[in-house]
């Protein structure tokens, strides 16, 4: 069902890789709502992807950038205005990378050129992208800002290994970088704290699966699937939470809140 809730608003949209992203599915649902939006990502993911079928499909553009490199931050954001023509409403970062993550280094053992990299991609790059968009002044008044994170940020998860580190800093930077968006451009900034979500990204953590099933039985509501997280993020793009900002708003099901649920219980008792 459709709302219109995002028309006439422009946007660029970080992270599509295929149709199980997170991303993709936010930027169908964008264009259901009436959005217009360049799609992004890095250059080597526009190679493997499937991006284009994505752009066909919701009549948009394809610019690559690599979100750690601040000249092609530059030429996306400068390029989506033409293309759009106007300033930005919405932007989704929806970006995360751990080489020790992909190469199974344990967070005790870390390759800190990895960590380093890691870092760069699934945080640093929020405020290169904020600090660019900033500097250009390339966002509407009342613009919403949303970056994907992880309740690893808060809560001990030892498989998530440095993804954990990496979402408490982008937390932080959400934070620190919305302050100054909100008081100087009434642009809001959050992130939305995800449950674990079968994605590239997700299933390239150790024990996916068993984390996912747990995750379900702790939740009086289930996980939230790449969808129902997409709809959220829509509300966010929309004027319908204009004052929301700085905050960490967490989309899985009650797990947060959680401490222990009957099913778990039960299967502790077996
Ligand atoms: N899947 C989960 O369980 C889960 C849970 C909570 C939060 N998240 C977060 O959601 C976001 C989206 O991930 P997803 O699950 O849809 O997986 P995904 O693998 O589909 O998306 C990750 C994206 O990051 C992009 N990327 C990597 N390096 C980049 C770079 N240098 N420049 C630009 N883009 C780059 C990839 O190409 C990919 O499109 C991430 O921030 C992830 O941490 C995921």
């Amino acid at each position: 069902m459709s709302y219109n809730l995002l028309k006439g608003k422009r946007g660029i949209i970080f992270g599509a890789l295929d149709e199980n992203s997170i991303a993709w599915k936010t930027a169908e649902r964008a264009h259901e709502e009436g959005a217009s939006f360049v799609l992004t990502n890095a250059p080597v993911a526009l190679r493997m992807g499937t991006i284009n079928t994505l752009a066909e499909k919701t009549n948009s553009e394809v610019i690559p950038a690599d979100a750690t490199k601040v000249e092609d931050l530059e030429n996306l954001i400068e390029k989506s205005q033409e293309i759009l023509g106007g300033k930005i409403d919405f932007v989704l970062h929806s970006i995360g990378m751990s080489i020790n993550v992909r190469k199974g280094k344990h967070y005790t053992d870390q390759n800190y050129d990895w960590t380093h990299k890691g870092l760069d991609v699934s945080a640093m790059s929020f405020h290169k992208l904020m600090q660019t968009l900033h500097k250009k002044d390339a966002m509407n008044e009342w613009g919403s800002i949303v970056a994907l994170t992880y309740m690893a940020a808060q809560r001990v998860f030892p498989d998530y290994n440095d993804m954990a580190d990496n979402k408490a800093y982008l937390e932080s930077i959400a934070r620190s970088f919305g302050y100054f968006f909100g008081k100087e451009k009434k642009v809001r900034v959050n992130t939305i704290s995800q449950s674990p979500t079968p994605t590239s990204a997700g299933q390239g953590v150790k024990g996916f699966t068993g984390f996912m099933n747990y995750a379900e039985k702790m939740s009086p509501l289930g996980n939230a699937t790449a969808l129902e997280c997409a709809d959220y993020t829509l509300t966010l793009f929309s004027d319908l939470t204009k004052k929301v900002t700085l905050q960490n708003l967490f989309h899985d099901g009650g797990f947060s809140n959680m401490g222990v649920s009957q099913e778990i219980m039960e299967a502790m008792e077996e």
